[in-house]
């Protein structure tokens, strides 16, 4: 049996991909994808910076090809991501004078930028990370570029331009830490204003990077029931499962440099994953999947940041040069054993 088919009734399981995968040069990661997955993403080539890296200037070839290989092989296309601070070019928030754009200009690019790359897709990608990360885990706007020079309505533009490129496309807003209740607060206050406005928005995505510690479970679970009583739909997507330390105690504002016994921690397992760390890390994974499955009729995607841990972005970050293994394929592209135990709980 395989993943997909596992979870055929419940919701759709998806995948990120990257150019190396996208490009074909990646055979034994694209048969993983197409075998157990129905749904991908591009974790990287759909960001702003990627699609318009200068003014005008639009690179689709990759994008192309993901939106290609998608359709040959009857996977939901998910778009990831049109408005975001992190991975956006520069010019966008420079006028010619080198000064910093107007509210007027930065309109007027995010509707080009959102249009030309919403038509392109038209009918071809089911729906978009419309706004990534605009909201703080306290519940403020993020002091983003985008927030200071059009404050909050920034948001509500980014759905209206959408929303008139393709009225048919699904549209969500994304962020990570969705378990904090300030956040889970904001982001509800957000999507009932824009609701109230006439605005459409059809989803919410919670990232999805867990660790073996973080987050509670149940803040997790109540973030589910608040977002889906808006009526929209919920979507777990970049989930991954680090088994290494966490650099930080957010509640204790550390820093991570300051952090030493993490520091000494970038590969503390060279020979694979110990026993006991193997069994907490599948554990944590059939918790948070019978979560979703109590939730299948709210959730509609659950979607693993990439495919097997080699092409993890965790190797990366928060600093690099790590080994983690967060995902549910080994590096030799192999299914993990929870693969098995997650079929059998679906
Ligand atoms: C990450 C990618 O996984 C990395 O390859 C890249 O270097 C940085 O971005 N939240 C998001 C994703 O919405 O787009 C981010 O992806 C991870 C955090």
């Amino acid at each position: 049996s395989t993943l997909k088919d596992a979870f055929q009734k419940k919701f759709l399981i998806g995948t990120a991909l990257n150019a190396p995968q996208i490009m074909g040069r990646d055979s034994a990661t694209m048969q993983v994808v197409k075998t157990h997955f129905n749904s991908i993403v591009a974790e990287n080539i759909m960001k702003s910076g990627m699609l318009q890296p200068r003014e005008g200037d639009f690179r689709f070839d990759l994008a192309d090809q993901f939106v290609e290989f998608g359709e040959e092989n009857n996977m939901r296309i998910h778009g990831h991501t049109l408005v975001w601070h992190s991975q956006a070019p520069r010019w966008f928030f420079t006028d010619e004078e080198g000064n910093e754009v107007s509210p007027e200009l930065l309109t007027e690019r995010m509707r080009k930028h959102i249009y030309t790359v919403v038509e392109r897709y038209k009918g071809r990608v089911h729906s978009w990370d419309v706004v990534n990360e605009a909201i703080l885990d306290d519940g403020n706007y993020r002091n983003s570029k985008f927030y200071q020079i059009l404050g909050k309505d920034f948001i509500k533009l980014a759905f209206q331009f959408a929303h008139e490129a393709d009225p048919d496309a699904e549209l969500y807003y994304n962020d990570f830490s969705m378990s904090q209740p300030g956040k889970r607060e904001g982001v509800v206050k957000m999507v009932k204003e824009l609701q109230e406005q006439g605005i459409q928005i059809d989803g919410i995505g919670m990232q999805g990077h867990i660790s073996l510690e973080h987050p509670e479970i149940e803040e997790f679970e109540k973030s589910i029931q608040a977002f889906s009583e808006l009526g929209v739909q919920v979507m777990v997507t970049e989930l991954d499962l680090s088994v290494l330390p966490s650099p930080w105690n957010r509640d204790a504002g550390a820093n991570i440099s300051d952090n030493v016994d993490y520091q000494n921690k970038m590969n503390p397992y060279p020979d694979g994953l110990p026993d006991s760390v193997e069994e907490a890390f599948d554990d944590r994974y059939l918790e948070f999947f019978k979560l979703f499955i109590k939730y299948e009729d709210e959730i509609s995607r659950v979607t693993l940041w990439g495919v097997n841990d080699s092409n993890s972005w965790k190797n990366g970050w928060p600093i690099r040069g790590r080994t983690d293994y967060p995902l549910l394929f080994d590096r030799e592209n192999k299914a993990k054993p929870i693969v098995e135990k997650l079929i059998r709980v679906a």
